[in-house]
C-alpha cells in the first residue's frame, strides 16, 4: 500500500495536540451536537476568549437545548446574543432550531442545507459531533494552507482541494482541532513561530511565511455620520425595531441623516461604531417629541435586545440621567 506523503506530519500533529492542544475548551470532547454547533456559530466571527468569557455558558444557561431555542421568540435569542454582534447568526440559529425541531441532522451534507451553516461549519459540526472524517476551512486553516503549499493567491475551490489533500482522514477530529490551535498560536498573521510548528519539516513557506497569502490592499471603510436622536416623552424614550437586514429584530433609537440641532436639543455625547462595511460616527442628542410610536422606561429598555451602537447611546443617556 502506498504511504501517505503527509504521514509524518499527521504523526507530529497527534503528538503536538497531546501536549499543546486546547483540550479543555468546553466544546471539545463532549457529546452534545447542539453545544458543538453553538460553539461553531459563535466562533465564526468572534474570538475564543470573548465566546468563553462572556457568551457561551450564559447562552447555554438560558437555552440548555436546541429545542429551548426553537420554543423561544427570536427576540429572546437576540437578547442572549446581545454584544456578540453579527446578529444574522442568532436569527439563523433560531431558524435552524425551528427547521430541525431541535434535533440536528448528522451528516455534513444535510447540515449544510440549514440556515447559517456553510461548508466549513457543516464539516466542523459533522466531524466534532458525529465523527465524520472531513476537513474544515476557517481563516486559521486557510492561512496554514497558503503557507504550507507556498501559495500567494487562491480561491476557495482550490483551497478546499488543498484542505482535502492535507487532512488526516484517520484522525480528523484531532487534526481539525489542531489546525485551529496551530493557526491561533503558531502560524499567526504577523509573527509565526515556525521553529515550533509540527508542519515545519514539510512546510514550503517556512523560509518566508509572511509572503503567504499575499496581502490584499485594504480599502478604507466609508464613514457614515448620523445623529442618533433619543426622542422622549416625560421619562420614557422612543425606540423602534430595526427592519434592515444588518440589525433586523434589534431595537434602537432613531438615526437621522440631517437632524437640525436647535436650542431644545440636549447633546449627550458622541461615539464611533465599527461595522464590517462602514464606520458609524454618531452624535447622540435628546429631544422632546410626543409623536413617536413606542416609548420605554430605562428599565424596560434594558430588557430589549439592542445593537452595539444603541447600547453606547443608552450609556450616554443613563449618564445624563444620573
Ligand atoms: N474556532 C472555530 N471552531 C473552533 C474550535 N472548535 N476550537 C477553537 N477555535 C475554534
Amino acid at each position: 500500500m502506498q504511504k501517505n506523503k503527509y504521514e509524518k506530519i499527521h504523526q507530529n500533529i497527534l503528538i503536538w495536540y497531546k501536549e499543546y492542544g486546547r483540550v479543555t475548551l468546553p466544546w471539545r470532547n463532549i457529546n452534545s451536537p447542539y453545544e458543538v454547533y453553538l460553539s461553531e456559530i459563535m466562533l465564526q466571527q468572534t474570538q475564543v476568549k470573548t465566546v468563553l468569557e462572556r457568551f457561551y455558558f450564559q447562552f447555554l444557561e438560558k437555552f440548555p437545548t436546541l429545542k429551548d431555542v426553537a420554543n423561544a421568540p427570536v427576540e429572546d435569542v437576540l437578547k442572549a446574543w446581545e454584544g456578540l454582534g453579527y446578529y444574522t447568526r442568532a436569527r439563523n440559529l433560531h431558524k435552524t432550531a425551528i427547521e430541525t425541531k431541535g434535533t440536528l441532522p448528522h451528516s455534513a451534507e444535510a447540515l449544510e442545507e440549514l440556515s447559517g451553516i456553510g461548508k466549513s461549519t457543516a464539516n466542523a459540526v459533522a466531524c466534532f459531533a458525529f465523527d465524520e472524517a472531513l476537513p474544515i476551512l476557517d481563516a486559521n486553516v486557510k492561512r496554514i494552507l497558503y503557507r504550507f503549499f507556498a501559495v500567494k493567491v487562491c480561491n476557495d475551490k482550490k483551497l478546499w482541494e488543498l484542505a482535502y489533500e492535507l487532512y488526516d482522514k484517520n484522525n480528523a477530529y484531532i487534526y481539525n482541532q489542531s489546525m485551529m490551535d496551530i493557526g491561533s498560536a503558531i502560524c499567526t498573521h504577523k509573527n509565526p513561530s515556525c521553529e515550533v510548528c509540527p508542519f515545519e519539516s514539510l512546510c514550503q513557506g517556512k523560509e518566508k511565511p509572511l509572503l503567504y497569502p499575499e496581502k490584499k490592499i485594504k480599502k478604507k471603510k466609508p464613514i457614515r455620520k448620523r445623529t442618533l436622536v433619543i426622542y422622549y416623552k416625560k421619562d420614557k424614550y422612543a425606540l423602534r425595531q430595526n427592519k434592515e437586514r444588518l440589525l433586523s429584530g434589534l431595537w434602537g433609537f432613531k438615526q437621522e441623516e440631517d437632524f437640525e440641532v436647535s436650542k431644545h436639543t440636549i447633546k449627550l455625547g458622541a461615539f464611533k461604531q465599527h461595522y464590517t462595511h462602514f464606520t458609524l460616527e454618531a452624535s447622540v442628542v435628546l429631544f422632546e417629541d410626543k409623536e413617536q410610536k413606542s416609548y420605554f422606561s430605562i428599565n424596560e429598555i434594558h430588557d430589549l435586545a439592542l445593537s452595539g451602537a444603541d447600547r453606547k447611546a443608552l450609556a450616554l443617556l443613563e449618564k445624563y440621567c444620573q
